[in-house]
């Protein structure tokens, strides 16, 4: 299959290009990125030199770009290309507004051109916040944050264009993500990071707060299979039901490191932020889909990662990073 790969430099972008080079070696991918702050060529470097890899730096947002993308005639397209944090969308929402709404809006116009497959990928936080109980794929959008806004606002545009035009476009709504290659501003690789530069690690509030874990390459099987198998106009929860709270994490990573609660930094909570998210994954699983990993496995992997790939982030976090950081948890 030759497979237009939108956000390919990002973090579940690059490891889903990964994996479709090992698991299909028949497949071909473009992979169109406009190479923001997120996105590091370096998470590609070894499968810069495949034959079967192409890179187009181009923005999703500029029709021009997206025209030039499709001229390599693909049969599918994979939409990973979004702004992706929730704390920089509190102090800077227009480009998530703009890519995450606008630049979907421009691929489905393309897809719809070309009749090809849109994979769209989506997240839980656009059902917003959940106490008790999961969510299913029909529960209502209730996003809270200008992030998760702009993310519920694209999956609205792609099942209009499901419904009004009978465009093959699909959406996989996933839960937080963790593993190889992960920018350092997202919590698992910041106090990852932190803790190995001898940092303290910045905890929101009181770190209650729960999310459910999802290794990367568990959530790129995920796709792959919705990609193949997904029925069209569906929408595909994935989780691995590895709920924790934030202190929970922390205690993990700190053990993982051999380490101690005096390297936790209580900090004031993050405005709106979500209590919860919790997906009900029956449907993904109809398909033979399961987790592989459990938090715990995919935690000790991913700090030997960050261990070991000391070159991939240091300059990360030497970088536009540092200002970033320094704005944002001062000294810690
Ligand atoms: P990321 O921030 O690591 O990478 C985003 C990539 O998109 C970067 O390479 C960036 O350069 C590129 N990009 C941004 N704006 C673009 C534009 N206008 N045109 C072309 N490229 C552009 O993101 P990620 O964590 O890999 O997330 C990928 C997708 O998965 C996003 O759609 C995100 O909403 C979704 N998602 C992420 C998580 C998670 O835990 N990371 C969980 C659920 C869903
Ligand atoms: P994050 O990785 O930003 O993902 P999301 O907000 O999209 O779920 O944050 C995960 C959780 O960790 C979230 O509850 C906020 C919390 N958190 C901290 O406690 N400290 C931090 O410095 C960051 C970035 C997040």
């Amino acid at each position: 299959m030759r497979l237009l790969v939108t956000g390919g430099c990002g973090f579940i972008g690059s490891n889903f290009i990964r994996h479709l080079m090992r698991e299909h070696p028949e497949d071909e991918v473009l992979n169109l990125d406009k190479l923001t702050y997120a996105g590091n060529p370096e998470n590609l470097r070894d499968v810069e030199g495949d034959p079967r890899y192409t890179f187009l730096k181009g923005d999703i947002c500029e029709e021009a770009d997206v025209r030039k993308a499709f001229e390599w005639g693909p049969e599918a397209v994979v939409n990973f290309a979004a702004e992706t944090h929730v704390d920089r969308s509190i102090t800077d929402p227009e480009a998530f507004v703009r890519t995450d709404v606008l630049g979907t809006f421009r691929l489905l116009e393309a897809v719809r051109g070309a009749g090809v497959r849109l994979v769209h990928i989506s997240t839980d936080e656009v059902y917003g916040s959940i106490a008790e109980g999961s969510f299913t794929e029909e529960s209502p959008l209730r996003p809270n944050s200008p992030y998760a806004a702009s993310k519920a606002g694209a999956d609205l545009l792609v099942r209009s264009y499901v419904r009004t035009y009978g465009t093959d476009a699909l959406i996989v709504r996933s839960s937080n993500n963790y593993g190889p290659y992960q920018y350092p501003e997202k919590v698992i690789p910041l106090f990852i990071t932190n803790l190995l530069e001898g940092r303290k690690v910045p905890l929101y509030g009181e770190g209650a707060n729960v999310r459910d874990w999802l290794f990367v390459e568990d959530n790129c099987r995920a796709i792959d299979l919705v990609l193949r198998r997904g029925e069209s106009g569906g929408v595909y929860n994935v989780g691995a039901g590895q709920e924790r709270s934030n202190l929970e994490l922390t205690r993990s990573i700190l053990a993982l490191l051999g380490m101690g609660e005096e390297h936790i930094q209580k900090v004031p909570d993050r405005p709106g932020h979500d209590f919860r998210y919790s997906l009900d994954c029956t449907r993904i699983r109809s398909l033979g889909w399961e987790p592989l990993y459990d938090l715990e496995r995919g935690l000790r992997e991913t700090v030997r990662w960050y261990r070991e790939n000391r070159d991939w982030w240091m300059p990360i976090k030497s970088g536009e990073f540092r200002e970033y950081y320094r704005r944002r948890y001062g000294d810690i």
